[in-house]
């Protein structure tokens, strides 16, 4: 078998065979294909894409390049959750407590951000002592006697994957629904969850910014489950403002523990209420999705969400009382205020910018071993379809570092969008695909 003839025959639009795929991606691994002729294939793959069983068979080969973990150890239905990427998206810390409350058990192995997007382990590791490296029998032990645990990834998962996304970033290849399906699902099915509920984002702040795309990358997502017998159902969710009212690390933990509290913003709480209602159905603790979202509210109500979230904070080393007294987390020196021009209605609020911004102040890293600062990032305080006077505040900063100030408020100032006419809320969720 020859690199070259696959190159050519995906270029010529042909099917390419599991057999052929393998040679090419382990040899890539191996490094005995060079990274011209890998570049040359996704460039072929981007205008002739891959067919449903083609991609499952590149997610799988992607899947078995590394480490599979096996969760087995957990007892239960494994349900992992996935986001394709959000400005602000504070789910996963409150998911997976949720979740949990309800029967579900959570063993999640998650990242840390890069650019503009966050990572949950960093947001945990805002509050004092949370430890998110803790040993594979700490970790499986904790999941079974309080249901869940979270904790960074280690060991060498989806090194396929790592090598492909590197060089696709630097070829122009990203952006093609099947290499990206297949990127993201290899890593979910490696993480070794039995089932998989997948948050594609669409708008101005997510990878997809047109729904019919997004929609595309969901079908192409669940259609990989179906083909490696992986239960998997993807929402399609809005991300034309961020979600809730926090950006940053901190912020984001306060937000989290007052949606558990039942007093957070409505959109990032019926979010996590529809995902975890999804989460519910795949573990097999309830089959009508309706019951499943009022047995999660009722979680809520009656604490027992924030009391999983305690006891996981607790069994990681992590100090409990910035529940009820949220002061004891990382806190910014300063706050500015970024205000509106004008009057009338907010219409978008660009997520990528609020995401770039939260970075320019220290809250997000630009390279992989950058450092963060945990205190800072912004407040949404107007959110789209909301009213606004000329003067009235849209945002806080939350600042230590002031070197990228300027630049922080600029972005901010200008990912807003205002008109003159009364503007409709978006939908939350555009499309649900099983
Ligand atoms: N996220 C991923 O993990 N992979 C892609 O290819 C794109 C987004
Ligand atoms: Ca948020």
């Amino acid at each position: 078998m020859r690199a070259y003839d696959i190159i050519y025959k995906k270029r010529e639009g042909e099917k390419l065979n599991k057999k052929e795929l393998e040679f090419l991606i382990n040899g890539y691994v191996a490094d005995k294909i060079p990274d011209y002729q890998v570049s040359a294939w996704a460039m072929a793959v981007f205008f002739q894409g891959m067919d449903a069983e083609e991609t499952a068979d590149l997610t799988m080969i992607m899947a078995e390049s590394g480490d599979m973990i096996d969760l087995s150890p957990v007892k239960g239905t494994k349900v992992d959750k996935h986001s394709t990427g959000g400005v602000g998206d504070t789910t996963t810390l409150i998911l997976a407590p949720l979740a949990a409350a309800a029967g579900v058990p959570v063993a999640k192995m998650s990242g840390r951000g890069l650019g503009h997007t966050g990572g949950t382990i960093d947001k945990l590791e805002a509050i004092p002592g949370f430890n998110t490296s803790l040993s594979r029998e700490e970790f499986f032990e904790n999941v079974n006697k309080y249901g869940l645990s979270i904790v960074g990834q280690t060991g060498n998962l989806t090194p396929a994957d790592k090598k492909l996304y590197a060089l696709r970033d630097v070829t122009a290849t990203v952006e093609s629904i099947p290499l990206i399906a297949s990127s993201i699902m290899s890593k979910k099915i490696a993480g070794g969850a039995d089932a998989i509920v997948l948050d594609v984002k669409t708008g101005s702040g997510a990878f997809m910014q047109e729904l019919s795309e997004s929609r595309k990358l969901a079908e192409a997502m669940v259609n990989i489950g179906k083909e490696v017998g992986q239960n998997t159902v993807a929402y399609i969710t809005d991300m034309n403002e961020p979600l809730g009212l926090a950006v940053g690390n901190a912020l984001e933990v306060k937000e989290a523990i007052k949606v558990l509290k039942g007093k957070g913003p409505d959109d990032i709480t019926e979010l996590c209420i529809e995902l975890g209602a999804a989460m519910v159905k795949l573990s097999g603790q309830e089959d009508d999705l309706e019951r499943a979202k009022k047995l999660l509210k009722e979680k809520i109500r009656s604490g027992e969400a924030l009391q999983k979230f305690a006891d996981m904070v607790t069994a990681q080393g992590g100090d409990a009382d910035i529940i009820d007294n949220p002061e004891l987390l990382p806190q910014a020196e300063k706050k500015m205020k970024v205000k509106s021009e004008q009057n009338g209605y907010i219409s978008a609020i660009n997520a990528h910018k609020i995401g770039i911004a939260a970075m320019l102040l220290g809250a997000g890293r630009e390279t992989k071993d950058g450092d963060i600062d945990m205190a800072v990032g912004i407040e949404i305080v107007k959110k789209i379809a909301d009213e606004v006077k000329k003067g009235d505040v849209l945002a806080v900063l939350h600042v230590n570092d002031e070197s990228n100030l300027e630049a922080a408020l600029e972005k901010v100032k200008s990912s807003y969008s205002i008109t003159e006419e009364k503007i409709e809320k978006n939908p939350l969720i555009y499309e649900i695909i099983e």
